[in-house]
């Protein structure tokens, strides 16, 4: 049977995390995978989890079955992190899921057993894994326009042409903030004229928030949600605390479904019964570590002050990016990298310019020319900023 199996497409992302591990050449600049590192190219347990992690081994004293939504402490506190007080808490159905991806994955499974034959909306371009999911799902997708490579910035007046043509029932996908691969992001007021538009439609936000606290802050970067959670009769949201809690393998992740109070007990049991299916019960640490830290008031200023640390290291390199750049190039061609926010930007150049800047200066980015701003620190951006003058040059 197994000799039946053909080769699955590379996912371009991993792939580049290979072939930067393969190559013996010093000084090499990692700015693929979406990791934040610090100054020193390291990737630090956050002080906050540390800490949240001594206090779960000592009080710890079962590691028995929770449920299958996982622990509510987790789902109330990440409901009140992302969500705020935008909705009501008997409207909002959540389970635990391992990171955000196995969010997204649930949120599809959920949208297939309700409608089958709902069409994602995804953003063009997107994360390759969320349409590499609804691929291996079956799901129908299309695209809207997003990216205005020319500018740098949101295509708005295309991307709502594109939703305007969404059928009622149709779900559409959004990046709560920093958006990925781009990098580039609506306004509040744009946020408003989408949640407008889509509750017109009739279709169904699917939010995917996996940078919290990365752009301009932990409240301002979902504020985009909570206007979608205020409007919308139905949404669905996949959150996750791989990056802004720095806990990328512990796989932690939360669904949320809102709805007519009226349907949320079933809703729950929808999604308990989602995750029973493919892996039963979900991973526990990760999740306890996040409550901890947001149910301490000592522990959550700490990594409030951390995430902020991360937040603002990540502006500064942009500023210097974009300076660099602006010198070196004699244009301001690339000043959207400082406007953009998030861990990434994707800069609009060429697959083949790319690969020649891995070639011949090291530096290895997405073959979209996605940039990981975190993988960068003050000594490197000039490395990039010549590797980019000289190849588009
Ligand atoms: C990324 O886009 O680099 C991250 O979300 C990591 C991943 O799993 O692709």
């Amino acid at each position: 049977m197994l000799d039946r199996l053909t080769d699955q497409p590379a996912d371009k992302i991993l792939k580049l995390m290979q072939s930067y591990k393969e190559d013996p050449r010093d000084d090499k600049l990692d700015l693929g995978v979406g990791v934040y590192k610090d100054e020193n190219g390291n990737t630090p347990v956050m002080r906050a989890v540390k800490k949240a992690e001594r206090r779960i081994l000592e009080d710890q004293t079962t590691k028995a079955y929770v449920g299958l939504a996982g622990d509510p402490d987790y789902a109330r506190t990440m409901r009140e992190l992302v969500l705020a007080d935008s909705v009501a808490a008997d409207r909002v159905a959540a389970i635990a899921t391992p990171g955000g991806t196995g969010a997204f994955r649930q949120g599809v499974d959920l949208v297939r057993l309700a409608n089958p034959d709902a069409t994602f909306h995804v953003s063009a371009p997107t994360w390759p894994n969320h349409v590499s999911i609804l691929k291996t799902t079956g799901t129908p997708f299309t695209e809207y326009r997003y990216f205005d490579a020319a500018t740098g910035e949101v295509d708005v007046d295309g991307m709502m042409a594109d939703l305007e043509k969404v059928a009622e029932g149709d779900v559409v996908l959004l990046h709560g903030c920093c958006h990925n691969p781009t990098g580039a992001n609506l306004t509040g007021e744009q946020w408003s004229g989408v949640a407008e538009l889509l509750r017109e439609r009739g279709a169904l936000p699917f939010v995917d928030i996996a940078y919290q606290g990365f752009g301009d802050g932990l409240d301002e970067d979902a504020a985009g949600t909570r206007i979608l959670a205020e409007t919308q009769p139905e949404m669905l949201i996949g959150a996750s605390c791989s990056k802004n809690f720095g806990i990328y393998r512990e796989r932690t992740g939360i669904l949320f479904a809102i709805g007519d109070a009226a349907n949320t007990k079933t809703t729950q049991g929808n999604m308990n019964h989602l995750n029973r299916q493919n892996y039963s019960f979900p991973p526990d640490h990760g999740a306890r570590v996040v409550s901890t830290i947001l149910d301490d008031p000592e522990l959550r200023a700490d990594w409030q002050a951390e995430l902020e640390e991360m937040r603002t290291t990540m502006l500064s390199l942009r500023q210097q990016l974009a300076d660099e750049l602006r010198q070196r190039t004699n244009s301001d061609t690339f000043d959207f990298v400082a406007r953009h926010r998030g861990m990434f930007s994707r800069l609009g150049i060429d697959a083949d310019k790319v690969e020649q800047m891995r070639r011949d200066h090291r530096v290895y980015m997405v073959s979209d020319s996605r940039i990981n701003v975190a993988g960068l620190n003050e000594a490197t951006v000039p490395q990039l900023a010549e590797a980019i003058a000289k190849t588009c040059a």
